[in-house]
């Protein structure tokens, strides 16, 4: 079994508030793209690694990546992403080497998932768990709303679970469920689930939460400079 990476690093991260895209903002000394195509390459059993990145910063994700391709020995395509996320993932897969028949689909702004967790989803992928998704515990209570803000319900907490990237997938189901159900979800589980498939949810990590606001910055960038 040969296992490939798509890293989607397309998006503007506007909430950001930075100059760049949010992929080549620069956290823990280095930019985040970099941060995720390292842990990607780093992980047991990666054969290929394909980058999608913003149209206009193509050289700049080639010139980030190169040298972490080298000192890894795994090649990292970067290709030009699409208008919505799942463009971008469709994007990336068509790049994949054939021979890869399992794909994480990870995104750029989870930068600090650590090889680990792409072994962890890579290792769960199977003929009958074809979809994984890594998740860990909710700590607040979440309420489902109205369009008018009123609570139609409370979901029982226990039962629920922030879900992360790296995603895994049968390479074959991937493909099946972006066809099918196009780039309409914020996440590549949720178009297995469409299909009819079940999706196993394994064991998150608290450093492959997603930075969207620069607060999110501060708690992972002291997260990570604080462990071993
Ligand atoms: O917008 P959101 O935070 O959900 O984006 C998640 C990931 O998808 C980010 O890493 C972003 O770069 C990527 N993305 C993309 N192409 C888009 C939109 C988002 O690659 N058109």
């Amino acid at each position: 079994m040969s296992v490939g990476v798509v890293i989607v690093a397309a998006g503007s991260g506007t909430r950001l508030g930075a100059a760049q895209p949010k992929a080549f903002v620069p956290v823990a000394g280095a930019p985040l793209l970099t941060h995720a195509v390292r842990a990607a390459t780093a992980a047991a059993g990666v054969s290929a690694v394909v980058v999608v990145a913003p149209t206009t910063h193509l050289d700049d994700a080639a010139a980030l990546v190169e040298p972490v391709s080298r000192s890894s020995g795994i090649p990292v395509q970067v290709v030009p992403g699409g208008a919505e996320r799942g463009d971008s993932v469709l994007a990336g897969l068509r790049w994949l080497p054939q021979e890869c028949d399992i794909v994480l689909v990870h995104d750029a702004a989870r930068a600090f998932a650590p090889p680990e967790l792409f072994e962890r989803v890579a290792a769960a992928v199977t003929e009958q768990t074809p979809a994984i998704v890594p998740g860990l515990p909710v700590v607040d209570t979440i309420k489902v709303v109205d369009d008018d803000g009123f609570v139609r319900d409370t979901p029982d907490r226990a039962s629920l679970r922030a879900v992360q990237t790296p995603q895994g997938f049968r390479r074959d189901v991937l493909l099946a469920a972006h066809a099918t159900h196009g780039s309409s979800a914020t996440d590549d589980a949720t178009l297995v689930e469409r299909l009819g498939l079940r999706v196993l949810v394994v064991d998150g990590h608290p450093a492959a939460d997603k930075i969207t606001t620069p607060a999110d910055v501060v708690r992972l960038e002291r997260l990570v400079l604080s462990e071993p």
